[in-house]
């Protein structure tokens, strides 16, 4: 059967990951995704930077323009970060009849429900798995696995940058500059790393989940948001000998139709789960009125496992289940009457 173009915008950390998973396994992707996933072409801002992935002449290009208007294309990969020019490569590719696949929150959280509603404007589809909690399957828990329930409550580690650089600093006795410097050269870092240790990064993954779960909007300033930039080895070391550890913790819970949300450095007692996460890795509990407490963990950053939900999205767009669910994701579970506690 005819294979399924895609263009991989944004050739950095995943984007090279989703090329080597799409190469490397090429077979077993077009097994799962009944026909081949043909790479046509993969977008970068500066051709003379050396890249960790050889790819066939002719696919790696700076020439976005091209790409977004072959009509042969039918799958925007959407892997540069921030806002601009990302917002106007995503309208652009929905615009050209293309579906998008992303793994940016930064810009699902603020411009999402325009590129939403466009998207379903022109019946296409934007899948962001991977833009919350990397390779840990959570936007689908959130909004398949758990579709009876009322989610009452989230409480989970974000960025997997702030946990890396903590356990560093705590357990490997790694100063907080270097420990930066190692998150950004693994690639668990946003380009800009002050989104990770600011509390941002956090704080709009659980404006997204937010969204999903309570199906309302509820923009950065309205919570309160903290990061570990102010912490030092003596707090961490403190908190230890008092039996807690500290975890930069993402929070929303629902009580009596009032959402009280924040994003900041938390004390958690070391018999929590929620203690013991390390290196970049997520944790999250969700709570439903029907199913009660489930745990999710997993690698929330770095290059293969966030190409590893970028592809299974991709997938999803092949098989045809992208278009059963995404389009409707924003929209699924509307509640106009919560009311946001003001921040303290
Ligand atoms: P990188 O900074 O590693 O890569 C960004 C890529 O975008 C680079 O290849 C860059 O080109 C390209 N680029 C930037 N601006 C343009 C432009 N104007 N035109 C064309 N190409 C451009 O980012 P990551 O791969 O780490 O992250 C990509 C997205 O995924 C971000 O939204 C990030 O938040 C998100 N994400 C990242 C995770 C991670 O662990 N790294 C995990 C989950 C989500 P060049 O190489 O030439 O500079
Ligand atoms: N910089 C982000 C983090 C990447 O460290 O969690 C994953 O979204």
């Amino acid at each position: 059967s005819s294979p399924l173009n895609v263009a991989i915008i944004g050739m950095g950390t995943v984007g090279s990951g989703v090329a080597k998973i799409l190469l490397d396994r090429a077979e077993q992707m077009t097994t799962r995704a009944g026909r081949p996933i043909h790479l046509k072409r993969a977008v970068v801002r500066d051709l003379s930077r050396p890249r960790d992935i050889e790819l066939a002449e002719g696919v790696l290009t700076d020439d976005i323009d091209s790409v977004l208007n072959d009509d042969s294309i039918d799958v925007i990969i959407q892997l540069v970060g921030g806002i601009d020019p990302a917002y106007d490569i995503m309208l652009r590719a929905l615009e050209s009849g293309k579906d998008v696949v992303t793994a940016n929150k930064a810009l699902l959280c603020e411009k999402g429900e325009s590129l939403y509603q466009r998207a379903r404007e022109l019946g296409r589809c934007i899948c962001f798995e991977a833009a919350v909690a990397g390779g840990v399957p959570l936007i689908e828990t959130v909004t398949q696995a758990m579709s009876a329930n009322q989610i009452t409550s989230i409480e989970a580690i974000l960025n997997g940058t702030s946990n890396y650089i903590l356990t560093q600093m705590f357990s490997h006795d790694v100063s907080y500059d270097d420990a930066v410097k190692s998150a950004q050269e693994i690639g668990y870092a946003e380009a800009d790393p002050a989104m990770d240790v600011d509390g941002t990064d956090a704080a709009q993954k659980l404006g997204i989940l937010v969204q999903l779960s309570l199906g309302i909007k509820v923009s950065l300033d309205q919570f309160l948001r903290q990061g570990i930039d102010t912490l030092s080895l003596a707090d961490l070391k403190y908190a230890d000998e008092l039996g807690y550890t500290v975890k930069l913790l993402a929070v929303a819970n629902l009580i009596d139709g009032q959402l009280e949300m924040h994003a900041q450095p938390t004390l958690i007692r070391n018999d929590n789960p929620l203690a013991h996460v390390e290196d970049a890795y997520n944790k999250i509990a969700l709570e439903g009125d029907a199913v009660g407490k489930i745990w999710l963990s997993g690698m929330g950053a770095g290059q293969m496992a966030t190409a590893s939900a970028v592809v299974a999205n991709l997938i999803d767009v092949a098989v045809g289940r992208a278009a059963l669910t995404f389009p409707r994701l924003d929209l699924w579970n509307p509640r106009h009457d919560i009311k946001i506690m003001p921040r303290e």
